[in-house]
C-alpha cells in the first residue's frame, strides 16, 4: 500500500492531555505516525501544509461505544457509513456494540466487522464482543476466541445480563483474558414497559415511566461485582445522578471501575421529550434537571472518566410511530463535539478536558493506540475550529439514519479535517 502524502499542520493550538500540552505550535505527520510536534517544524518537500491558525489539533476523537448495525440492520446503518459519519464527526477510532444481527459473539463476525472496516477505511473500528452468545443472558461467550480475533472489550449492551451469578461469572472470565466488562446497567424488572424517565413529565404527557433506580440499582449491582471479582467494569451511559454517587463509592473504595456518558444526557433531560418526540428516546432515557446536572458535573470532575456518543441509528421505520412503539436510540457521532463544545463555552470543561474525555481517557480505559499527540504515536489527529457555529439539518447527515436529538440546534465549532493512519478521512469543504 502506499504511504499517505506528509502533512504539516501549522500554527494550531496542540492539544494533548496525556502530556498536559496546550501551546501554539505545528504537527508533522509522516509514514502514519506522528514525526515531531510543537515549535515551528520544518516539512519535507513532497508535504501538504495546512494553516491551523486559530484551530486546535488534537488526538483523534475515540468513541467507546457505537451502533454500526452491520452485520444485519444495514438499512439503518452501515460500516461504511458509520465510519464516514465517525470521521465528519472528528472520530478516529469507534467501538462497535455486539447487538448486531447475527450478534458479534464468535470470531467469524468480529472478523467480518474487522475486514468491513478495513476496506471502509474511514476510521479506526475495535469490536465489542458479547458477553452471552445471543445477547441471551443464559450462558458464556468464547472469550479466548473473541479476544485472539480482536475484540477489545466484551458487553451486555442494550441486553443487560440479569442472572448476577452469570455476571459475576463473566468478570473472572474476561479478567483472564484482560478484557473490560462494559455494563448495561438496567433492572430490567423495574423497567420494562417504561418509555422514558419516571417523573411528573411522565405523568404529565400520559407515558410509562423508567425509575432512575431501574438503573442505579442495577450499576450498584455491576460495581459491587467488580469489587467482588477485580475486574475491570466499564458502566454505558451514565445518564442519572444516584449512577455517578455509586461510580464515586467504588472508586474511592479502589475497584477496577469507570464510566462514560452520551452527549445527549449532557445536553437535554426530560422536560425536552415535551411534544412526543421519538427523537428524544433511548435507553437510558432522558432524566431530570438534576440528574443532568450531576451527569455534567461528574464527567467535568473526572469521576465520569468518558464521553461516549451512543450512536444508535434507527430507520423512520422504527422512529415515526407513537412514542410508545418507537425505538430507543438516538445518532450522536457528528454532533458529540458541538455538544462538547458547548461544554466548553460555559467554561465547564478547559478545551484540554475536552479532549481528554473524548480521547486520551477512551484510550487508556480500553488500551487502545492513540489519544495522544506524542511523536510516534499513530498519525490519528483532527483539527477542530472552535468558532464554525453550523446547524444540525438531519438530512446533510453522513449517517444513514437521521434520528438525531438536536435536529436544528446551533452548534458552536466543529472537526474541520481528520487524518486516521496520517490519511485524510474527512475535510470540511469550505
Ligand atoms: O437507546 C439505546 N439504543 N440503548 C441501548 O441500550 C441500545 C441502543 C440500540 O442498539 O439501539
Ligand atoms: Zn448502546
Amino acid at each position: 500500500m502506499s504511504q499517505p502524502r506528509p502533512i504539516l499542520l501549522k500554527g494550531g493550538r496542540l492539544l494533548c492531555p496525556a502530556s498536559g500540552t496546550d501551546e501554539t505550535g505545528d504537527l508533522l505527520l509522516e509514514r502514519g505516525s506522528i514525526a515531531a510536534l510543537g515549535g515551528e517544524l520544518e516539512a519535507p518537500a513532497e508535504a501538504e501544509i495546512i494553516d491551523c491558525t486559530d484551530k486546535w489539533v488534537a488526538p483523534g476523537l475515540i468513541d467507546l461505544h457505537v451502533h454500526l448495525r452491520e452485520p444485519g440492520q444495514e438499512y439503518k446503518e452501515d460500516i461504511a457509513s458509520g465510519t464516514a459519519a465517525a470521521a465528519a464527526g472528528g472520530f478516529t477510532a469507534v467501538c462497535s456494540m455486539p447487538n448486531t444481527e447475527p450478534v458479534n459473539d464468535s470470531a467469524a463476525v468480529t472478523e467480518m466487522i474487522l475486514e468491513r472496516a478495513r476496506k471502509a477505511g474511514s476510521c479506526r473500528v475495535y469490536p465489542v464482543g458479547a458477553i452471552t452468545p445471543g445477547l441471551k443472558g443464559k450462558a458464556l461467550s468464547q472469550m479466548a476466541e473473541l479476544k485472539d480475533a480482536g475484540c477489545v472489550a466484551v458487553s451486555d449492551d442494550g441486553h443487560p445480563v440479569s442472572d448476577s451469578r452469570l455476571l459475576r461469572r463473566a468478570m473472572e472470565y474476561a479478567s483472564g483474558f484482560n478484557l473490560p466488562v462494559i455494563c448495561h446497567s438496567e433492572e430490567l424488572s423495574l423497567s420494562a414497559g417504561g418509555a422514558m424517565h419516571e417523573g411528573p413529565m411522565a405523568t404529565a404527557l400520559g407515558l410509562p415511566g423508567i425509575p432512575a433506580e431501574a438503573e442505579v440499582a442495577a450499576v450498584e449491582r455491576d460495581l459491587t461485582l467488580a469489587g467482588l471479582t477485580g475486574a475491570r467494569v466499564h458502566i454505558a451511559h451514565i445518564s442519572c445522578a444516584g449512577s455517578v454517587a455509586a461510580l464515586k463509592r467504588a472508586q474511592e473504595a479502589g475497584w477496577a471501575v469507570s464510566g462514560e456518558t452520551a452527549p445527549h444526557y449532557l445536553a437535554l433531560c426530560d422536560q425536552d421529550v415535551g411534544n412526543y418526540d421519538t427523537h428524544r428516546k433511548m435507553n437510558p432515557p432522558l432524566r431530570s434537571a438534576a440528574d443532568r446536572e450531576a451527569v455534567r458535573q461528574a464527567l467535568a470532575s473526572g469521576v465520569i472518566e468518558a464521553l461516549a456518543t451512543d450512536h444508535a441509528p434507527h430507520s423512520v421505520l422504527e422512529k415515526e410511530l407513537e412514542f410508545g412503539f418507537a425505538a430507543f436510540g438516538v445518532t450522536g457521532l457528528e454532533t458529540a463535539l458541538g455538544i462538547m463544545l458547548e461544554l466548553v463555552n460555559e467554561h465547564l470543561l478547559k478545551p484540554l478536558a475536552m479532549i481528554d474525555r473524548m480521547s486520551a481517557a477512551p484510550a487508556r480505559l480500553l488500551g487502545l493506540p492513540g489519544g495522544s499527540l506524542a511523536a510516534g504515536g499513530p498519525a490519528d489527529v483532527v483539527v477542530i475550529d472552535p468558532k464554525a457555529i453550523w446547524y444540525v439539518d438531519p438530512v446533510n447527515m453522513r449517517s444513514k439514519s437521521a434520528n438525531t436529538a438536536f435536529a436544528g440546534r446551533r452548534m458552536p465549532g466543529r472537526a474541520v479535517l481528520t487524518v486516521c493512519g496520517g490519511k485524510v478521512t474527512f475535510r470540511l469543504e469550505a
